[in-house]
């Protein structure tokens, strides 16, 4: 099956949602305490199934070197390369059982991607890049982070001022700057049955 790609942005969207990328070039520059805690805020105000809130946050960042380098000592040597230079490393998780009642939350890892969504605009408002990374070794991470068994673990997350694509290798450095590319509406929104 073909699907159309395309780089176009095809109707109207938010500022954030066209600037927001992916991006592997960081700079060295600290972010301040008070953009951090504005990112989880973001965070804090996404909807979840019965309100329950079932993300959790354990971020570090370089000023704390031991905690820092127990999440990216888990990163998968493909995203060290540039992760290194992410002045903040969030690892996202999920509480498996609902807060309220115990039971399991079916719409955990659901709810976990939406706050993660609200945190990665919020980032691009704040003018920071943030870059989600499902490539880390899990058992290093609850290892390293003492997670209970209670959590789900969601991407790892980098984050940081914009830094020069030309510090990347020139394969990352090409992927940072070429047109990111989307399938079209008409392949995934239906106005029909299937
Ligand atoms: C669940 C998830 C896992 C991802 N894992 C990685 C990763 O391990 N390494 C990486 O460089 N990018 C990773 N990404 C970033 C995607 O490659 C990126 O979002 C996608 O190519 C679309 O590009 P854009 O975010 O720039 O629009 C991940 C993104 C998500 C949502």
């Amino acid at each position: 099956m073909v699907m159309k790609i395309s780089s176009e942005i095809e109707s109207p969207v938010l500022d954030v949602i066209k600037q927001r990328r992916s991006r592997r070039a960081y700079s060295l520059r600290p972010i301040e305490d008070e953009k951090i805690k504005s990112l989880f805020e973001a965070a804090r105000w996404a909807p979840s199934s019965m309100n329950d809130q079932p993300w959790t946050y354990i971020y570090a960042t370089k000023e704390q070197p031991e905690l820092w380098n127990k999440l990216f000592n888990s990163l998968n040597d493909s995203n060290k390369v540039w992760a290194k230079v992410a002045p903040l490393l969030v690892l996202s998780l999920a509480r498996k059982n609902f807060a309220l009642n115990g039971m399991p939350n079916g719409a955990a890892k659901y709810d976990l991607g939406g706050a993660n969504a609200f945190l990665a605009l919020q980032a691009t408002e704040l003018g920071l890049n943030i870059h989600q990374m499902g490539g880390y070794d899990h058992q290093k991470a609850i290892v390293n982070l003492h997670i209970p068994d209670s959590y789900e673990l969601g991407v790892m997350i980098a984050i940081g001022y914009e830094g020069d694509p030309e510090t990347l290798s020139e394969h990352l450095k090409q992927r940072e700057v070429a047109p990111r590319q989307r399938y079209v509406q008409q392949e995934f929104v239906m106005n029909t049955t299937f």
